[in-house]
């Protein structure tokens, strides 16, 4: 009996996930692969001293009506819950409160615990990166950095930010150019955890004005297992932008700074702290692309910059490149 080819993925954040799940659920064998050593990309979360620090996406907001549903299948096998923070923000160095009724959701106990559920027991490759990605006779082949060659493969699947995903499509020309069209921008993220609880009710809060475009208290985050106080500060793109190469020292004691600016409450040593450079953290603008296709050769991209450039952007994509694929089996 000849076996089916599977289908490639590249990316095992939200987007490839997303695509994974509907075209298993499909009957369609997938292999997946991923540069890091885990899953989750961009919704990743730190395992650190102070306990695990979601240091990337901070919570989603589900608009779409497919969306909602699935997030709400997500709370019901208990990966996905509300969180409802003290929310404020930041003016001219004014610190105000800032209710609202919007639902913001987070992965319990951490971000990453949703990600790791939707990529189950699927087959992956792990600490592997794709250099290269082309067409034999009928089939597809990737290469990783090491040399080592993999498939066949029916279809393959790109699930990765614009300007990594842009060289593995130069298969499909017009796909690449379409993916190298898109600016991706970057992130700091510095964690700072403190012995004693700061002295303020701020959970969660967006700032204008400051190096700082976000700061959020993870720990008051639902189910989470941080024994210290603590944060996780957001640059904006503009500072990280001129802030590149700075050290994570440097980024540390600078963010630090903005932050015990901003909190209105006396800021000591933090027990513990981390950087992280998020180098392609969220699109320059949103599209509304769905997924980039080409059908004929059976290569797909998808990623939330083919859409709203946020873990729901990132769902959706996926889905549609799975759609688009499965429409054009025999
Ligand atoms: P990714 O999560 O980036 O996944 C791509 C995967 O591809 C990665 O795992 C990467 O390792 C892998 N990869 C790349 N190149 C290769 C290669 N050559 N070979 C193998 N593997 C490769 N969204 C929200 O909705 N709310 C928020 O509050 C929010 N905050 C954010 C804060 C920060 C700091 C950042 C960085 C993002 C934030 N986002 C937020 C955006 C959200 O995280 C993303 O939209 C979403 O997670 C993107 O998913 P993705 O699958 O498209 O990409
Ligand atoms: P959302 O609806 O909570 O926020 C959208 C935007 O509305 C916020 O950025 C903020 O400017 C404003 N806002 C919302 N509620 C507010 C309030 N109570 N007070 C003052 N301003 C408020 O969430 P949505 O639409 O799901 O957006 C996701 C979030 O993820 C955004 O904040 C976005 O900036 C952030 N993000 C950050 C990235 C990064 O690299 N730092 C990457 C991608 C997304």
């Amino acid at each position: 009996m000849t076996q089916i080819a599977p289908i490639a993925i590249i990316g095992t954040g939200m987007a490839g996930l997303s695509a994974a799940q509907a075209l298993h659920a499909a009957g369609q064998p997938v292999q997946l692969f991923d540069k890091s050593r885990g899953s989750g990309g961009r919704m990743a979360s730190k395992r650190s001293d102070a306990g695990a620090l979601d240091l990337g996406a901070q919570y989603f907001t589900a608009r779409d009506r497919r969306f909602v549903d699935t997030v709400q299948q997500w709370q019901r096998q208990g990966l996905a819950a509300e969180w409802a923070p003290a929310l404020y923000y930041v003016r001219n160095g004014q610190l105000a409160a800032s209710p609202d009724e919007q639902v913001r959701w987070v992965g319990s106990p951490r971000m990453s615990a949703i990600t790791r559920a939707m990529l189950g027991e699927l087959p992956v490759n792990f600490a592997c990166r794709i250099t290269e990605v082309f067409r034999g006779e009928q089939h597809w082949h990737l290469l990783d950095a090491e040399g080592v060659s993999h498939g066949p493969f029916s279809h393959v699947i790109v699930a990765a930010p614009a300007p990594q995903a842009c060289t593995l499509l130069s298969a499909a020309p017009k796909l690449a150019t379409v993916a190298a069209s898109v600016a991706m921008e970057p992130t700091w993220a510095v964690s700072l955890a403190f012995a004693e609880p700061l002295h303020t009710n701020v959970e969660g809060c967006f700032v204008q004005d400051s190096p700082i475009d976000w700061l959020a208290r993870n720990r008051s985050k639902p189910g989470r297992d941080n024994t210290l106080d603590t944060w996780v500060i957001h640059a904006t793109s503009a500072w990280t932008r001129q802030h590149l190469d700075l050290s994570k020292e440097a980024v540390i004691e600078q963010l630090h700074g903005a932050f015990a600016e901003l909190i209105g409450c006396t800021v000591p040593t933090p027990a513990f702290s981390l950087a992280h450079r998020w180098l392609y953290a969220r699109p320059a603008s949103a599209h509304e692309w769905g997924c980039l296709a080409d059908s004929d050769l059976g290569i797909y991209a998808c990623g939330d910059w083919c859409s709203s450039g946020r873990v729901e952007g990132a769902w959706l994509s996926g889905q549609e490149a799975a759609r688009k694929l499965l429409a054009h089996l025999p």
